[in-house]
């Protein structure tokens, strides 16, 4: 079965860095299609040069979030959550696709899986291979996520009976992004499920899984949640006082040098 990876992505200066990370994990992923999802206007350079240049099967989408649910600059990391709208962005590709397809192209979508794939993160191969068999919602441990070595759902005879978390553990799925896919035929048969672009925070991920399944219905993977095969990195943000310095004298790296 095929694996359609949603990525948000907006301009930064580390951006094309985490983009050529990414790109290198998912290249050795066999029947992935990317679904790149701008959070800009338009379509930038830099990201439609970096997809055609790739070497992947890809999707290139943009939609700007609105100003008003944005993270403004010196507001807490927490207030609003990112990448809600660019995610709904992906899924409308698919739906649209989905409702297009035909004969054979339509059966194999009937296999095919959905994940949501942060740009700054870290996925090893193996978890591709864990989520590419998903019946409705699989999902598997996240490393150091949420204040913690991991969180995992915790498994009791096969089923998932509780959420192994430090915070909240009652919210109806306490889940990051990375712990978890979900069958795109759920999708499809689901068109109401989507982000909640004004979710409080931690409650983003439940948005979406609360109109999919109940927690009966999760297929642990990882050998039953035991293994961590994904971890929810940060790239720190770089200082930039030498080039700001630079720049004031006319001196500034070059602009027409992409980095
Ligand atoms: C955590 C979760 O891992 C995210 O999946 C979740 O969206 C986020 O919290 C949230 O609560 O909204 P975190 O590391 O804090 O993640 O978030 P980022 O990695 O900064 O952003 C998540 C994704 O959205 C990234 O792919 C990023 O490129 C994208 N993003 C971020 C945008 O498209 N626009 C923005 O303005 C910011
Ligand atoms: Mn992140």
């Amino acid at each position: 079965p095929k694996i359609f990876v949603i990525t948000p992505t907006y301009a930064r200066l580390v951006q094309k860095a985490e983009l050529t990370r990414l790109s290198h994990t998912f290249l050795h992923v066999p029947q992935l299609h990317w679904i790149v999802v701008e959070d800009a206007p338009q379509p930038t350079s830099l990201v439609t040069d970096f997809l055609a240049a790739s070497g992947l099967t890809y999707t290139h989408l943009h939609k700007l979030t609105p100003k008003d649910r944005k993270l403004q600059e010196g507001d807490p990391s927490w207030l609003k959550p990112r990448g809600a709208e660019q995610r709904n962005e992906g899924l409308r590709w698919l739906r649209e696709m989905g409702a297009a397809a035909k004969g054979k192209e339509a059966a194999a979508l009937e296999e095919a899986v959905v994940y949501f794939a942060d740009d700054d993160n870290t996925y090893s191969l193996q978890l591709f291979e864990e989520m590419r068999y998903t019946y409705r919602v699989s999902v598997w441990p996240v490393g150091l996520v949420g204040g913690m070595k991991f969180e995992r759902p915790v498994v009791e005879d096969g089923k998932v009976v509780r959420f192994h978390t430090g915070w909240r553990p009652n919210r109806p799925f306490p889940i990051d992004m990375a712990g978890f896919a979900v069958s795109l035929r759920l999708t499809l048969t689901n068109p109401q499920a989507r982000f909640d672009g004004d979710a409080q925070m931690g409650f983003l991920e439940s948005s979406f899984l609360q109109s999919l399944v109940t927690m009966d219905d999760l297929e642990p993977k990882a050998d039953l949640c035991t293994k961590v095969l994904v971890w929810h990195t940060r790239t720190e943000k770089p200082k930039m006082k030498r080039e700001d310095a630079l720049q004031k004298q006319g001196m500034g790296s070059d602009p027409d040098v992409e980095a």
